[in-house]
């Protein structure tokens, strides 16, 4: 049974105390409405990894999260911050390939390979992004654009590799901007996506994948996008910072 899921997204935002502030709302009102069967994901900026883990350590329901990696496994590098020292300071999930970075940053495919490889060696699991722009989407290439930046990174994986993946389809167009994806065009895309895994990984394989959708989820639209059958939870970036927010999206499961 694949998991449900909802990870915070805090992105480059706040300062230790407003992160430590956020984690200790969010593990307060998580006590009094625990979200049932649903793994929540924080993912703070790396300065707040080790501050926030001490605030919700012993809180079964939150794990910890980074947003990005290094490529390399140590060494000079300044400035990067390997997979390793992630999984030392308690991390357990690594965000990769998110449309910022891919644009921002210009990571290609072969760079998200190589960030996978050290997320999954170091034995973290990766919530691999992936999405379409909106002029992608208006001339009908957004199937096209999915399938290869899913075969041009996970493909390499192998078959154990790829059952730690967690895949969230983010439409650019959505990423910020107040507008999602309705219900029907994450179902559609969500399915599409389960199919392209099944034909490289299997069709288990691609049952079991938590296939989370991203774009301007909130907590007045997360319950009608969660009620379909491919959408296993969400990435969630301005919502996840407003504790009351992020915990009715992650009460959003019917
Ligand atoms: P948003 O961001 O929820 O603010 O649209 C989602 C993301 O970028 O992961």
């Amino acid at each position: 049974m694949r998991k449900k899921i909802v990870a915070g997204n805090w992105k480059m935002n706040l300062t230790l105390e407003e992160a430590i502030t956020l984690s200790k709302e969010l593990i307060q009102a998580e006590m009094a409405a625990s979200p049932k069967h649903v793994q929540l994901i924080l993912c703070p900026p790396f300065p707040f990894l080790s501050g926030v883990l001490s605030t919700i350590d012993g809180s079964k329901g939150f794990a910890l999260g980074a947003q990005n990696c290094a490529t390399e496994a140590s060494g000079a590098f300044t400035g990067e911050v390997a997979a390793k020292m992630l999984k030392s300071v308690g991390a357990s999930y690594v965000i990769l390939g998110h449309s910022e970075r891919r644009a921002m940053y210009h990571e290609s495919d072969e760079v998200i390979v190589k960030k996978l490889n050290q997320v999954l060696s170091n034995g973290l699991q990766p919530i691999f992004c992936c999405g379409e722009t909106l002029a992608e989407r208006e001339s009908n290439k957004h199937f096209e654009i999915i399938k290869n930046q899913l075969s041009n990174a996970l493909f390499q994986l192998n078959q154990t590799e790829f059952e730690k993946v967690i895949i969230a389809y983010e439409p650019v167009w959505a990423i910020g901007t107040g507008v999602t994806a309705s219900a029907a065009q994450a179902q559609e895309m969500h399915q599409f996506i389960r199919s392209v895994l099944a034909e490289k990984f299997g069709t288990a394989a691609a049952e079991n994948c938590s296939l989370l959708y991203g774009g301007s989820c909130n907590a007045a639209n997360a319950k009608e996008l969660f009620s379909n059958a491919d959408v296993d939870g969400g990435l969630i970036g301005g919502a996840s910072l407003k504790a009351k927010d992020f915990l009715t999206i992650a009460n959003s499961f019917s």
